[in-house]
């Protein structure tokens, strides 16, 4: 038994906040963000009514549903990947289970920060392999500027909203396609770096940007490489990788641990910023929708996130 990954969806809100508009409120220009980030603008939701994760992870599930010619009775599972859900509970996912008419389907929440989606999938995957699923929305949903401290120049310029969502299905008959091999690891010790506090007075995300950089690389690297090495593969089988967007300069970091051109790389931070767990399928449905993603393209999805939390798979189109 395999699990395919049939299509993707995504959705980012309508307002564009472009780093020449933080100039007009915070000690920064356009230069030292583009530099240093990669990052133009960003998708936010709307302040005096802003979309919840459930919403628009909706969007973008109704999105990879009629693409992948599934409906929601089809559905049998929904793992929603979040930092910044709704509510404790219900979870981002039943919400959304409730929006879409996913009767058939159990729904939760997973929580593994910019790593969420690489967790989200492989979890997913260990659904479908085992038989307690067939078809299942994987999903990252996000709404993090309602978590920033706009004053925080060495964080805030980097986030933004957003949503993608992929279909899964089992597959018997080609055992050729589909999700190879996956890899997840944790490193509750680095926790400090990057945190983002449930309870107290002062809930903003915080971050130790020059330590997150060094770790993140070398932890996408030695992910990127378990997942490839698992699958039976050579880096340079891997057709295209996608990354979760963090930023320019861990993304070239890591194409240059690997010895991979920066052409075999999928990259869009530069429109939607650091989306955390809806980074790769916002990325992955460019290079789906050009053309990059072909009949039998090797496809390597790697995210790092707060945790610090790491997770890798190689996936067969
Ligand atoms: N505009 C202008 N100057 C700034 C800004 C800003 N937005 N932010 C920081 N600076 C200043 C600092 O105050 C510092 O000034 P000083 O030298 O006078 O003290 C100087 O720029 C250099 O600061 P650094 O923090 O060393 O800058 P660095 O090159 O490391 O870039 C950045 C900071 C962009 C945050 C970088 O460390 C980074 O991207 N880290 C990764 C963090 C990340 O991606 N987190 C996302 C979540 S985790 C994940 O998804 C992997």
């Amino acid at each position: 038994m395999k699990a395919r990954i049939l299509s993707v969806g995504t959705f980012v809100p309508d307002t564009v906040l472009t780093n020449k508009e933080i100039e007009t409120f915070l000690d920064t220009s356009d230069e030292w963000i583009t530099t240093r980030t990669g990052i133009k603008e960003r998708r936010i939701v709307d302040k005096e009514h802003p979309m919840s994760a459930s919403e628009m992870g909706a969007r973008a599930s109704r999105i990879a549903m009629e693409r992948a010619g599934v409906s929601s009775g089809d559905i049998d599972g929904i793992i929603v990947a979040t930092f910044t859900p709704d509510n404790f509970f219900p979870s981002t996912a039943c919400s959304m289970q409730a929006d879409l008419g996913c009767k058939n389907a159990f729904a939760f929440d997973l929580s593994a920060a910019c790593a969420g989606f690489t967790y989200a999938l492989t979890v997913a995957n260990n659904m479908i392999v085992s038989g307690q699923a067939r078809t299942m929305l994987v999903v990252g949903s996000e709404v993090i500027s309602k978590t920033l401290d706009w004053s925080d120049r060495g964080s805030c310029i980097l986030f933004g909203d957003g949503a993608g969502a992929m279909v899964l299905a089992a597959d018997e008959k080609n055992q050729q396609k589909g999700i190879l091999s996956s890899c997840l690891f944790s490193d509750g010790t680095l926790g400090d770096l990057l945190t983002l506090p449930a309870w107290g007075e002062n809930r903003v995300l915080k971050m130790k940007g020059n330590e997150v950089f060094k770790h993140a690389v070398r932890f996408m690297a030695d992910l990127s490489l378990q997942a490839i090495d698992k699958a039976g593969l050579d880096v340079k089988d891997i057709d295209i990788i996608v990354p979760h967007q963090a930023n320019i300069r861990i993304i070239s970091a890591l194409a240059e641990q690997l010895s991979v051109p920066m052409d075999k790389v999928a990259v869009n931070l530069q429109k939607y910023g650091n989306t955390s767990s809806a980074s790769i399928p916002l990325a992955f449905e460019e290079a789906w929708l050009d053309g990059r993603i072909k009949d039998g393209s090797k496809v390597l999805f790697v995210g790092v996130g707060g945790g610090f939390s790491i997770g890798s798979a190689v996936c067969v189109f």
